[in-house]
């Protein structure tokens, strides 16, 4: 008895499992807001610039019955490590947490391209942010221009007018006889940035006189501190899109965004 009903137990879970891994859950409706374009080769593709546009503002909250996709706006990452050697102005370590960006779900969307080659479909598009802010805790250590550091506090940061180019390569594939795209790359490029403004709280320990001109410090120079912190942002910055993108992409079939698919 007890040993039919263990193999029962054990033959209805393998089931369930196989029934689970079978019925990967996609997006069963295309929402208005989303109207499928042409993919073919073009120098400046407003219907792309528009359908991604769309999916930035109307999903701002996430996207309806998909988990492991949080919102966009705000959109937080719990921890973030960044650790950056460039003498003589910056050797420090910094661990961020609990970031929320603000801002994200207003990018305008200035051009598109998209070519097909070699079996992938490359897309770029010029992004637009007129504003960004940025709140989060932080830990640091280490020498930022001439200060030494070693403190821990709220960071608060505005970013003003960031422009920059995305590219993405993405692939069909079948699944569920429909097909989906696999976003394989994604690789950003900032063309422009206006202003950035930083803020540190806590830097000495409380001292207030101290902070402010070593805020100041750094507001005045953020170009230059900017610039040596650019490749890893850049880097931060294509890992999470590479992430966002691809969940969204294989839960959205490829014939609600795209024309000529099944
Ligand atoms: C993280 O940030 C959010 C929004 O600023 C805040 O509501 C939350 O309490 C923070 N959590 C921690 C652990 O600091
Ligand atoms: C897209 O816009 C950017 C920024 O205005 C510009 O530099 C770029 O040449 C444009 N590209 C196309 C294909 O129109
Ligand atoms: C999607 O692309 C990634 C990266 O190139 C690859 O590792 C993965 O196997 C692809 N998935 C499918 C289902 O083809
Ligand atoms: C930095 O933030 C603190 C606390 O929010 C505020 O009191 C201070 O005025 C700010 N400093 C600058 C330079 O904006």
């Amino acid at each position: 008895m007890t040993a039919f009903a263990l193999r029962f137990l054990v033959l209805s879970s393998s089931f369930w499992f196989l029934v689970l891994r079978a019925q990967q859950p996609y997006l069963q409706e295309r929402p208005d807001f989303i109207k499928p374009c042409s993919l073919k080769d073009s120098e400046n593709n407003a219907c792309l610039s528009e359908l991604i546009e769309n999916m930035f503002q109307h999903w701002q909250n996430g996207v309806p019955g998909l988990r492991g996709v949080g919102a966009l706006d705000p959109f937080r990452v719990g921890k973030l490590r960044i650790a950056q050697r460039v003498p003589p102005n910056l050797d420090v370590q910094v661990a961020l947490r609990n970031l929320t960006t603000y801002g994200l779900s207003q990018a305008k969307i200035l051009n598109s391209t998209s070519i097909f080659k070699s079996g992938h479909y490359a897309t770029g598009f010029h992004v637009q942010l007129s504003k960004i802010t940025l709140k989060c805790n932080y830990k640091l250590r280490g020498h930022v221009l001439v200060l030494n550091l070693n403190s821990a506090g709220v960071l608060n940061s505005e970013i003003d007018n960031l422009e920059f180019y995305l590219g993405m390569k993405m692939k069909p594939i079948q699944s569920q006889d429909l097909t989906f795209m696999n976003v394989t790359a994604i690789k950003t490029d900032v063309k422009r940035v206006d202003k950035v403004r930083i803020n540190l709280t806590n830097l000495f320990g409380g001292n207030r006189e101290l902070e402010d001109s070593a805020n100041q410090l750094f507001n005045e120079n953020w170009r230059v501190l900017y610039d040596v912190l650019r490749p890893v942002l850049t880097q931060t910055f294509d890992t999470v899109l590479l992430d966002r993108f691809s969940k969204i992409f294989q839960y959205v079939p490829a014939k609600y965004l795209y024309q000529g698919f099944d």
